[in-house]
């Protein structure tokens, strides 16, 4: 009896990590490291001044080397490029200044030959007006007359005899989220720029056309995609007012609204229903997970509801949880954020983690470029997904563009955040040959680009490449987390496994420096620890020995400098001397170790 329990406990010792390693493979995207490429800013290879698919190819083994596993790969679609390639024209291909549907079938197969992931766009809430649905369905062209949300004036005005709109709901970009279309007579609705109307997701026949869509680019074997804006999908059917923000009310800003009725409408659930349906497909017929990102700012219940449950999945993890964006810029504040995004991914989500994106920007530009490699410290070494925006990795910067290189592009102010990738010093920080970059490089290529940091044994990448190798660790894969606050600045966390090295993170977040005092937070950490990595302003090295103090004498204690962070790491050790005690740890996110390694 004794022996076949001790065989049994034995078997599951042996087959979870056999289980572990299996559902890697097949749920790659539950560790999976991004890195996010804005395509027409990252690498011009036929030198006519935008970044393109070919030029990604050409620095594919950067990515790699870099250590990330997953290539999204944005804004390919035809566009005219109004609101930076989200008013596709036809998102069944490619946009001829990156190249051809051939050349992303070139990219997505060298990316599968190296191990590798890729996530493209999709964007279900709108196209572009030039987009041949719109012409037709503007001129009420069968099939496409109801393809779009088209509305009769609410009455017309007395004296002018302008069309006054169905309702008072205001765009993301302001103004009024309709416009009047003198050819058909009606108003057609736009959750963002008038250039991108809103598709009607009440027509049966845009849920197929769209999942159409997805067919087709699972068919070229992308593995996933992130979706844009996707609480925008449907509207109130009676198009009821949207309340608005008491003070705020006739405000032309998205902000004077609560979006009760133009937002979050309970059918979009049926509508991401039906795009898992089509995954799930996908993944049975090759065994591989073919996933969907999404893009959310919503309230934590609408982006737990995206993600489903454990008897209902629907996406799998939200794209754009950008560390260190949140407010208040404190401890609590970034606790409270990282709780939150625990909890809404769970129970069938994964958490997620982003440095910088293409709208929010680099984190440098909020924190100042000290926080810059301790927001990769935190988002590659907490549990989940981890991704980085093109050029985070050598701490880019945002650049804003001067009045007369501003066109009728910059929707939103955001072409700052994506200006081209510092590859060396040379013209155009290698970015193109041609005199003139669709965008300008930011002036400080000379001084940040990748050549230089390669070469410097201490700089942002190559700490960044350091990060990455210790986020493929069991640690980090597999292990538990315990987050601490010993002062108001200070924000530390513990990764720990049974019989594995213990990790902790600790940033200071403030403009002062912070006594270091880990015994506060109990994590029951040996006195000497090693310092794994250190972000350049912190005034520790690599290598160094860290001594934790103790609490009852803080004078003792280490500091660290304002807006720095470090990476410790312990020995291995034994599963009793890590357990934590939650005595102060404010929170423990854990399964037991068996359910942890087996779910992982
Ligand atoms: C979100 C995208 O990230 C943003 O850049 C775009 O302007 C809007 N969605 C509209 O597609």
């Amino acid at each position: 009896m004794c022996y076949s329990i001790c065989l049994i406990s034995w078997m599951i010792v042996i087959l979870c990590p056999l289980q572990k390693v299996q559902s890697h493979q097949n749920e790659w995207y539950k560790t999976a490291t991004i890195y996010q490429v804005y395509t027409r800013s990252f690498m011009d290879s036929n030198n006519d001044g935008n970044g393109d698919l070919q030029g990604i190819l050409e620095k594919l083994d950067y990515i790699q080397t870099l250590g990330f596993d997953t290539v999204y790969v944005q804004s390919v679609f035809k566009s005219p490029f109004l609101d930076g390639g989200f008013d596709v024209s036809d998102q069944k291909d490619i946009n001829p200044i990156f190249g051809t549907t051939n050349d992303l079938k070139n990219l997505i197969d060298e990316i599968h030959k190296r191990g590798m992931k890729i996530l493209i766009d999709f964007v279900p809430n709108h196209t572009s007006h030039e987009h041949e649905w719109f012409k037709k369905s503007v001129k009420r062209e069968a099939p496409y007359t109801d393809f779009y949300v088209w509305e009769n004036p609410k009455e017309f005005d007395s004296q002018t005899n302008e069309p006054i709109p169905p309702n008072n709901w205001i765009a993301v970009f302001t103004g009024s989220m309709w416009k009047w279309s003198d050819e058909r007579n009606q108003f057609y609705l736009h959750q963002f720029l008038p250039v991108e109307p809103d598709l009607n997701y009440r027509n049966p026949a845009v849920r197929e056309a769209m999942k159409g869509i997805l067919k087709f680019w699972l068919d070229l074997d992308v593995d996933g995609f992130r979706v844009d804006a996707i609480g925008h999908l449907l509207e109130d059917i009676m198009l009821r007012d949207n309340p608005w923000i008491p003070g705020m009310v006739g405000v032309n800003n998205y902000r004077a609204q609560i979006h009760k009725f133009s937002k979050n409408q309970e059918e979009m659930y049926e509508v991401t229903d039906e795009w898992r349906l089509v995954l799930d497909e996908y993944t049975r017929k090759t065994n591989r997970s073919r996933i969907m990102a999404f893009e959310s700012f919503d309230p934590p219940e609408f982006v737990q509801k995206h993600m489903g449950n454990e008897t209902h999945k629907r996406l799998h993890f939200v794209l754009c949880p950008t560390i260190f964006f949140h407010r208040p810029y404190n401890a609590s504040g970034i606790v409270d954020f990282i709780q939150t995004q625990l909890r809404v991914s769970t129970p069938s989500g994964v958490p997620s983690w982003s440095v910088g994106s293409h709208d929010m920007g680099r984190s440098g530009d909020l924190g100042g470029s000290e926080i810059s490699l301790p927001s990769f410290m935190v988002a590659f070494l907490l549990p989940g997904v981890a991704t980085s925006y093109y050029g985070d990795e050598i701490s880019m910067s945002d650049q804003p563009l001067r009045p007369d290189q501003k066109s009728n592009m910059d929707a939103f102010d955001h072409l700052k955040h994506r200006t081209p990738m510092q590859w060396d010093d040379s013209t155009n920080a290698g970015f193109t040959r041609t005199r003139k970059p669709w965008l300008p490089v930011n002036p400080n290529y000379w001084a940040i680009n990748v050549k230089r940091q390669l070469g410097e044994k201490h700089s942002q990448l190559n700490n960044c490449i350091r990060l990455i190798k210790l986020r493929r660790t069991p640690t980090i894969l597999n292990g538990q987390l315990a987050i601490c606050t010993p002062t108001p600045w200070l924000f530390v966390f513990q990764r720990y496994l049974h019989g594995e090295a213990s990790i902790v993170v600790v940033v200071n977040l403030g403009t002062e420096m912070e006594l270091i005092s880990l015994k506060d937070c109990s994590f029951n950490l040996p006195r000497v620890m090693e310092i794994h990595t250190a972000s350049s302003s912190s005034g520790f090295q690599i290598g160094d020995k860290f001594v934790v103090c103790d609490s009852s004498n803080l004078t003792s204690c280490p500091r660290l400098r304002p807006r720095s962070g470090l990476v410790l790491t312990s020995a291995r050790s034994s599963e009793s001397s890590y357990a934590v005690k939650s005595k102060h740890s404010i929170l423990i996110f854990a399964l037991s170790l068996v359910l942890s390694a087996c779910y992982w």
